[in-house]
């Protein structure tokens, strides 16, 4: 039985073919430590990650490379923004749609630094209004933490507004794009965003063990390191050094899985992130006629009209979701995600907190639409099976 993968806001699978080889080029032809030697083939490598992160830097608008800092995946992205960037007796606006990559930093500011956190609400669907957002800023409001899609319901946030929310109050603006860098276009300068965060392994199509965190420049001074070590540079200093990325980007690199991120930017850049968006929208548009037509199936989040990503939620009446889930794999192959997606408060604003969570079907850039017609027709079959 072939797999039919469909859970690409976990992680995208396949990569691409030159993601594969650059991987096995890397680890076979030249292994050495990025930035920690003259010799040849560490030279090389230092190359690959400066070609990475400008080639990351385009896809995201980032005018200086510098301000690019690779992390390990997103949460740790996530984490060093909000450590790093608040102190006792700061406020912080977030909503209700955040993943557990948020929150629980969040609360642990909380628990530990005195942070006052106010978490907005949103429709129906999973739309924050920025206007909910404008109103719960107080004088103390030092940070909006929002993500730029859900990873539940695909709702994806109207960010420019809410960054100029963010700005009239003196505050600044952490975006997780975890859901849409690489899947939608993403220009951290016309969008005036403060801080991105994302993994480089879901759209953006490398690794695993790939993240990274955008910071405007102004904030250099302002941002904590949470880790400190070597860097390979001013070894004699007790401190890390002021310049980035390498203040930040303690420690060896993942540099086998850089190499792979910079084959997956390039062909991002070549291929267009505005056609795998057009691509993603054909097959969202399909799968939600298709979960439509099923009577029993109950589909969360927008219209394939209204902004979104190709994150589609949905429960069948009479089943848990983690045993569809369950029934789907062992039935039909087909991989997809149940439960409650790390976003527990999404679950709790959508009703489904208590309930098993939902069925989650994340097609990505190389889901064709027989997989969809495949996966519909197998959810169709299971769903009018007579409940146990
Ligand atoms: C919305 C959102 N934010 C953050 C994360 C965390 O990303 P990572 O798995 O790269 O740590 C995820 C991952 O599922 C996500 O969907």
């Amino acid at each position: 039985m072939d797999r039919l993968y469909l859970d690409n806001a976990a992680t995208s699978w396949p990569k691409p073919d030159v993601v594969y080889d650059a991987v096995d080029r890397f680890q076979r032809q030249l292994g050495a430590s990025a930035g920690r030697g003259l010799y040849h083939s560490a030279q090389q490598a230092s190359r690959l990650v400066t070609e990475t992160r400008a080639a990351c830097a385009r896809l995201l608008g980032i005018a200086d490379t510098r301000q690019l800092l690779f992390t390990a995946n997103g949460t740790a992205a996530l984490n060093l923004a909000i450590h790093g960037l608040l102190s006792p007796g700061d406020h912080v606006v977030t909503t209700v749609c955040e993943h557990n990559s948020i929150l629980r930093p969040l609360h642990w500011q909380v628990e530990q630094n005195s942070v006052q956190v106010t978490q907005v609400g949103c429709d129906a669907v999973g739309f924050v209004d920025p206007a909910a957002i404008a109103e719960a800023i107080s004088p103390k409001t030092r940070l909006i933490a929002v993500t730029h899609a859900s990873n539940v319901t695909g709702a994806i946030q109207p960010i420019a507004e809410i960054a100029q929310i963010a700005h009239d109050a003196n505050a600044f603006i952490l975006v997780d794009a975890a859901q849409t860098a690489g899947c939608v276009p993403v220009d951290v300068a016309k969008l005036d965003i403060d801080l991105l965060a994302c993994g480089g392994h879901k759209g953006l199509l490398g690794p695993t063990g790939t993240g990274l965190l955008y910071l405007r420049p102004e904030l250099n001074e302002q941002l904590h390191t949470l880790v400190q070590g070597g860097s390979g540079t001013d070894s004699l200093s007790h401190t890390p050094p002021d310049q980035l990325p390498e203040k930040y980007e303690a420690g060896s690199l993942n540099t086998l899985a850089l190499a792979g991120l910079g084959a997956a930017a390039k062909y991002l850049e070549q291929q267009t992130v505005a056609a795998v968006q057009a691509h993603h929208n054909e097959l969202t548009r399909q799968l939600l006629d298709g979960l439509a037509k099923i009577p029993t199936a109950t589909v969360f989040g927008p219209t394939a009209d209204q902004p979104r990503v190709a994150v589609v939620s949905c429960t069948i009446d009479g089943y848990d979701p983690q045993e569809f889930a369950a029934a789907l794999d062992a039935s039909c192959g087909i991989e997809c995600r149940a439960g409650l997606h790390c976003a527990p408060r999404m679950h709790t604003a959508l009703g489904t907190a208590n309930t098993g969570g939902t069925l989650r079907l994340s097609p990505g850039w190389s889901t064709t639409a027989e997989d969809i017609g495949t996966a519909l027709e197998a959810i169709a079959a299971l769903a009018s099976m007579p409940v146990h």
